[in-house]
């Protein structure tokens, strides 16, 4: 068997069950085997639990449970929540597993037999929170760095030989551009370790719970020695003669706090003097914060992921794949790669209704809406236009350069680059116009609009797999899963008979939203929507006035026209406003309609209606007006869009 794509998460403690900060680096790690996979790779995906801290007894004692029924419990939570995150990981490590526990005693024995562990008395400052020694001069006021407690350690130890190792450390750096990401984060590792590696304490008093020192069980080994293993552990080394087919590691995945210190130093250093190769490339993302504090169970400003799927749905009513892609999607595009990102409610929702139901959601709707009503719903046999295929290839290259540099976030939105090309493309070469004039261009347009929704459903697939089925299925054609096959006219075959558009991802209702929002804890309940003009119910209510007579000069100073509707969205924060994109002959016209209740925007695409064409310009909800459409009152005070009794000329005047 070839070397497989071999990537792995951060084992996680089991001091908390997973939140959004432990969900991000899992799902950013998932989405790059499921990119890999879609490259025709073999991938090898790690992800586990790191069970053998000292707080483990402790925490397990608090709730009266052994240290064992403890770990199962919230080690199986993180099994269950990557599962519904739909994770397709390959493997899931627990440190108290034997596999974990036979290569951390055999890496300790081969290191003391190099003569790179030896005997030692350590004396120091312990800090239980984040497992980690401390000298007094680290110390801030009487505490770790991090701010947490410590406590005076002095205890007859085994120690790592880590200072021998910085001249080796800095020589592979330096060969290896690619091995620590990103660059920012290398340079602080260079001075890090400048500043001089000292030998690293890595036993502590067995407490009854941890994997005991080879030949000398008074001792544990140190959570983080034990901990880094795992990597190795998983691929069977060191008895399973196939180790090699997985070791080394790719990609490292994780965030900075455990970058410098522990996979770019410590374990490293830990592989070549067992002599070992190095995994290929070790990254670190920065952190989420929440309300600017990094998120944490003890800082209680804790996101659960399922949970935040669970209010999206709710408030947008798209179904529970989508809104766990729509979770998703918001680590991906807001993943802190370089920084810090502040990740908010607020944010996600934007970004859900900007890119998910703008920009995916209408390219698909308008998509395969065009295409059943001009092309009778089957692809046409003509070949898609250049300016579509060279939008592929585009997006395919930006995609490739991003994952290449492991940059999630711009991979993304490189990927989303496809819908939001083909709304335009779609506005630009006005398909309804050429069917109107039974353009010979128009299958080829129709062409390319599928081939580039195609693109879009193969590209998001890694971040979105779920939606992409959804895609794919609405499109009527298998997965797309051929890297190669993107952008190509056999991905989208002439004479496919397309499936109905159904929305995927529908815009939040701001009621439903509010609502929402009143049952989080501490989060202010958004105002209830105010009740808004053009209300076509209220104003039946009314008493009709009496009507004075007029000229007919009277009524030829209003000025009716045929428009056509482009683009059609929802406002956010109304109930009753559609804002919609209209030509008006030559003219494109921004026109806000109270037809939400009467019309879904996709119906109206492509449509035509009659514009008053000099109505002084007004705002409504913020969104200016440039005209009125024609509308008939129903019994119910709903809308009955007029319309030209057959296609009449762009533009034309109605009298
Ligand atoms: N058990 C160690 C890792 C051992 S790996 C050999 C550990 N566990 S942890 O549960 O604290 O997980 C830390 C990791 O979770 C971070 O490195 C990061 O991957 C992820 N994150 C946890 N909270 C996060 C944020 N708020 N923001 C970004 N990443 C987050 O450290």
């Amino acid at each position: 068997m070839p070397k497989r794509f071999y990537l792995t998460t951060p084992i996680y403690y089991v001091n908390s069950v997973p939140h959004i900060g432990t969900t991000l680096t899992t799902v950013v790690a998932d989405i790059t085997a499921r990119y890999r996979r879609l490259r025709g790779e073999e991938v090898w995906f790690l992800t586990g639990t790191d069970e053998n801290g000292t707080k483990v007894k402790e925490a397990a004692e608090k709730q009266g449970k052994t240290p064992r029924e403890f770990v199962d419990q919230i080690s199986q939570a993180f099994v269950d929540v990557f599962g519904k995150m739909n994770v397709s990981y390959d493997d899931f490590i627990r440190t108290v597993e034997p596999r974990h526990t036979r290569a951390v005693q055999r890496l300790f024995e081969i290191l003391r037999e190099r003569g790179h562990i030896y005997p030692g008395v350590y004396e120091g400052w312990y800090d239980v929170a984040s497992e980690t020694f401390f000298k007094e001069t680290d110390l801030v006021d009487g505490k770790s760095p991090d701010g947490n407690e410590v406590q005076w350690v002095s205890e007859e130890n085994w120690f790592f030989r880590l200072s021998a190792f910085e001249r080796p450390l800095l020589e592979h750096i330096e060969a290896n551009p690619g091995f620590l990401l990103p660059a920012s984060r290398r340079n602080e590792v260079v001075s890090f370790i400048k500043q001089g590696l000292r030998d690293m304490c890595i036993t502590r008093a067995n407490p009854g719970w941890g994997i005991p020192v080879p030949g000398d069980d008074s001792k544990v080994i140190y959570v983080w020695f034990d901990a880094l293993i795992n990597y190795l552990a998983a691929t069977g080394w060191p008895d399973d003669p196939t180790w090699d087919e997985k070791w080394p590691a790719d990609v490292h995945w994780m965030a900075k706090e455990i970058f410098t210190r522990f996979h770019a130093t410590l374990w490293p250093a830990m592989l070549m003097g067992a002599g070992l190769p190095l995994p290929k490339t070790v990254i670190a993302h920065g952190w989420f914060t929440f309300g600017d504090a990094k998120m944490s169970k003890s800082k209680g400003n804790v996101i659960a992921p399922l949970e935040l799927a669970d209010e999206i749905a709710a408030k947008t009513g798209c179904g529970p794949k989508q809104a766990v892609d729509a979770v998703r999607y918001s680590l991906a595009v807001l993943l802190p790669y370089e920084g810090d990102t502040n990740y908010t409610r607020d944010e996600v929702d934007k970004r859900y209704n900007a890119d998910l139901a703008n920009d995916l959601g209408n390219a698909l709707n308008r998509s395969l809406a065009m295409a059943h009503k001009f092309v009778d719903g089957a692809v046409p046999d003509a070949p898609p236009e250049a300016e579509a295929v060279a939008a592929v290839e585009t997006a395919k290259a930006e995609v490739e350069a991003a994952m290449t540099e492991l940059k999630i976030d711009r991979a993304t939105e490189a990927a989303m680059g496809v819908a939001r090309f083909l709304n335009k493309y779609i506005d630009t070469r006005a398909p309804w116009a050429l069917a109107k004039a039974e353009s010979p261009e128009l299958p080829g347009v129709i062409r390319s609009m599928l081939l580039c929704l195609r693109a879009a459903e193969a590209l998001v697939r890694p971040v979105m797999p779920w939606s992409a089925d959804a895609i794919a299925d609405q499109i009527g054609l298998p997965p797309l899963t051929d890297w190669n096959a993107i952008g190509k006219p056999e991905s989208i075959p002439a004479g496919t008979k397309l499936g109905r558009a159904e929305p995927l991802f529908p815009r939040i209702d701001p009621k439903k939203a509010a609502e929402a929002a009143s049952k989080l804890p501490g989060e202010p309940a958004s105002k209830p929507p105010k009740p808004e003009n053009p209300d076509r119910s209220a104003e039946k209510s009314k008493p009709e006035a009496p009507v004075e007579p007029i000229d007919i000069a009277d009524f030829m100073r209003v000025q009716l026209r045929v428009g056509r509707v482009l683009e059609a969205e929802p406002i956010d924060g109304s109930d009753k406003l559609l804002k919609l994109q209209v030509m008006v002959g030559d003219e494109k016209r921004q026109i806000v309609a109270g037809i939400r209740q009467s019309y879904q925007p996709i119906d109206l695409i492509g449509r035509q209606v009659v514009v008053v064409a000099n109505l002084k310009p007004a705002k409504l909800r913020g969104v200016e007006s440039q005209g009125m459409l024609l509308a008939a009152d129903n019994v119910d005070g709903s809308a009955i869009l007029l319309q030209p009794d057959f296609e009449a000329p762009e533009g034309a005047r109605v009298h």
